[in-house]
């Protein structure tokens, strides 16, 4: 996705700078012009060789003495979280734009440990660290029009950027989409499987029940104008091979059904995870 322009010459900081966060300050440091970023602090009590080829870039340096920032970014693991905020603190004031993907932490969580500061909580999946994910965000009230072309900008090295959404909207993106990959993961396991049970050899299986699963995505992201449900109709001949298959999947209790509770499971505990 074409990255948008937002106002020039912020000084940004990253606090944890592991997978996430190494997808984000990769492009940042690489094309710092685009991301609108003169300055970027890598905050990590043990940079990784990765981390420390990023710091060589112009406008990175790993672990400078905390300021202030323009943009902060908190990347570390959320149950790391409670026990830095303090240190964190130091890198905001009420300027600052604090930007976290922690899984589960709130507006409100954010909001109580960098006080005034305008807030974005994100939410990426795991194909963002190649730049093919989903990101959703949500911002706080004081936040500015501008931060959302900000935010959508910087988020833009992940891949597909939504929002601003609502808070509340929060875990139900996460149960689609932050938790979606390991579906699709599943469901390459289980065609697997089934091809093994039918008397494929394990190597073939796995291979074909891969591949299919690269090549529809593939073809979804080609055709982006045309729904899945369209695109499924598409390969699917009224009493053929591929029907009877989904007259199975898709009776009452079959897989649209489960896909619905499993989403109603996830968005459930990523509230519980939230409140706790
Ligand atoms: N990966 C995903 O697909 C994904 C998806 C959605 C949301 N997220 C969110 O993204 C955040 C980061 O996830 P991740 O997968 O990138 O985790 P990660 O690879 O473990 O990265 C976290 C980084 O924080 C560092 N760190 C630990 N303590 C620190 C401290 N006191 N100060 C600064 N850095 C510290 C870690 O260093 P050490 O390794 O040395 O401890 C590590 O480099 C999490 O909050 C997660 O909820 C990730």
């Amino acid at each position: 996705m074409p990255a948008k322009k937002a106002a020039d010459g912020l000084s940004a900081a990253m606090i944890g700078v592991g997978r996430m966060g190494q997808a984000l300050a990769r492009n940042w440091v690489q094309d710092p012009q685009s991301a609108g970023l003169t300055s970027v602090a890598l905050i990590d009590p043990t940079p990784s060789d990765a981390v420390i080829a990023l710091g060589k870039h112009p406008v990175a340096v790993i672990n400078p003495d905390p300021k202030p920032v323009d943009v902060l970014i908190m990347a570390v693991k959320p149950q790391v979280f409670p026990d830095i905020k303090a240190e964190a603190a130091k890198w905001a004031n009420s300027k600052t734009l604090v930007m976290s993907v922690m899984a589960g932490i709130t507006i409100k969580q954010l909001a109580e440990a960098f006080p005034g500061a305008r807030i974005a909580r994100c939410m990426p999946n795991t194909p963002g660290a190649i730049g093919l994910g989903v990101t959703g965000f949500c911002l706080s009230d004081n936040c500015k029009s501008i931060d959302t072309d900000r935010v959508e900008n910087l988020l833009s090295p992940l891949g597909l950027v939504e929002g601003p959404i609502r808070e509340e909207q929060i875990d139900a993106l996460t149960a689609v989409s932050g938790c979606g990959p390991a579906y699709v993961f599943l469901l390459t396991e289980a065609m697997a499987a089934a091809g093994r049970k039918l008397g494929l050899s394990q190597d073939m299986s796995d291979r074909l029940a891969r591949q299919t699963v690269i090549g529809a995505g593939a073809l979804m992201a080609e055709d982006a104008d045309t729904s899945a449900a369209d695109l499924r109709r598409a390969v699917t001949s009224p009493n053929g091979v591929t029907q009877v298959a989904l007259d199975v999947l898709m009776k009452p209790g079959g897989l649209p059904d489960v896909m619905r509770l499993a989403c109603e499971s996830a968005a459930k505990r990523s509230y519980d995870l939230s409140q706790e």
